[in-house]
């Protein structure tokens, strides 16, 4: 509670800096400059870290062609009223466009009222708001993947490593006795990615045993936690962890580890997201595979739509990632793509 308090006080004194421009009068719109705010449900977050980074790649390559950009950054710190706030302090402060990683993806009227109102462009990423919301206006578009895919993408990995590795089911009673640690509850990824993967497993003939599950929000230090707290209490062994994220994968091989239970005795771990850690894990051979969540792409298609938006340029040519669209004129989705060993060497070696 501290630490989210501390952190919610850090995030309102970056805000207000940003709204005195840190000593800088902000630019007003139509100064020839491009001006694109960002605001984050919480910028500790592994996957929308690197999504940032790539992302200040994408405008980085503008700027060296001459664009004059700025870009400012926010952190909602989980709070939807600042994330609001924060909103209104960017439009105020001359944002041509406005990129929204919603804090709650149920509540994004303030900020579509606020834009609708002022005239500005919102692209919302990665927290998908429901279909009616986006329709609001014209203005509203979503940049993100198909949740879906990935739960069916990661069943899939899991059921071809069951098949060809019999052993996984250690105790061999013809079932695989598994765990799913889930993101945020709410999340459409969460919900999603834990139905469609234990589906497609059962689907293509893996009996399972569900032995129990934790919601761990994301995040790597509280899926270690309920990982222990799984191993702890588990009448049987686990044999499979079907984890909403790497950072959550990563957070169940460090209880393994830090129960010092020997390798031949883990579970196959699997994640989502294809993050820096999660790819050498899977090269490490600690998780049994993931699915790449193109950050890359969804920075690229982000970015480019916000030029766009802002610089008055048709949509119709936007540079997209190869057999990228926009679709219904809203909505850009990358694609998820399996990783194993190969391909992960592959994705960190780009
Ligand atoms: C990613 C998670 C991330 C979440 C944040 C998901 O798409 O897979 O790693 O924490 O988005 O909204």
């Amino acid at each position: 509670m501290a630490q989210r308090a501390w952190r919610l006080l850090v995030a309102a004194l970056l805000s207000a800096a940003w709204l005195t421009g840190c000593g800088q009068e902000p630019a007003k719109r139509g100064d020839g400059s491009v001006r694109i705010g960002v605001t984050l449900y919480d910028q500790y977050d592994t996957f929308l870290t690197e999504l940032m980074d790539c992302f200040n790649g994408y405008v980085d390559a503008r700027k060296a062609e001459g664009v004059d950009i700025v870009t400012v950054r926010q952190d909602a710190a989980g709070s939807q009223s600042l994330q609001d706030d924060e909103v209104a302090e960017m439009i105020e402060n001359g944002c041509d466009v406005i990129c929204v990683n919603l804090v709650d993806r149920t509540a994004p009227t303030t900020i579509i009222d606020m834009a609708r109102k002022n005239d500005v462009p919102i692209i919302f990423f990665n927290r998908e708001l429901v279909e009616e919301d986006l329709m609001q206006w014209d203005s509203l578009y979503y940049v993100g993947a198909d949740a879906f895919q990935s739960g069916v993408l990661q069943g899939e990995m899991a059921t071809e490593y069951c098949k060809a590795h019999p052993e996984t089911d250690r105790n061999g009673d013809g079932s695989i006795q598994y765990v799913v640690l889930e993101g945020e509850a709410g999340h459409q990824d969460s919900i999603i990615r834990t139905e469609y993967s234990v589906d497609t497993m059962i689907q293509k003939g893996i009996l399972l045993d569900k032995v129990g599950y934790a919601i761990a929000n994301w995040n790597r230090v509280q899926a270690r936690s309920k990982m222990e707290q799984l191993i702890d209490s588990s009448e049987s062994e686990i044999e499979l962890v079907l984890a909403n994220n790497d950072d959550m994968a990563m957070g169940a091989i460090e209880a393994y580890e830090g129960r010092e239970i020997p390798r031949e005795n883990w579970p196959v771990i699997f994640g989502i997201d294809g993050t820096e850690v999660g790819l050498q894990a899977v090269i490490s051979g600690k998780m049994a595979g993931t699915v790449y969540n193109d950050k890359d792409g969804q920075a690229q298609a982000m970015e480019a739509l916000a030029y766009a938006l802002a610089s008055g340029k048709s949509l119709q040519y936007l540079d997209l990632p190869e057999s990228v669209t926009l679709e219904d004129n809203k909505y850009i989705r990358l694609p998820y793509k399996k990783v194993d060993r190969e391909t992960a060497e592959e994705i960190l070696s780009k």
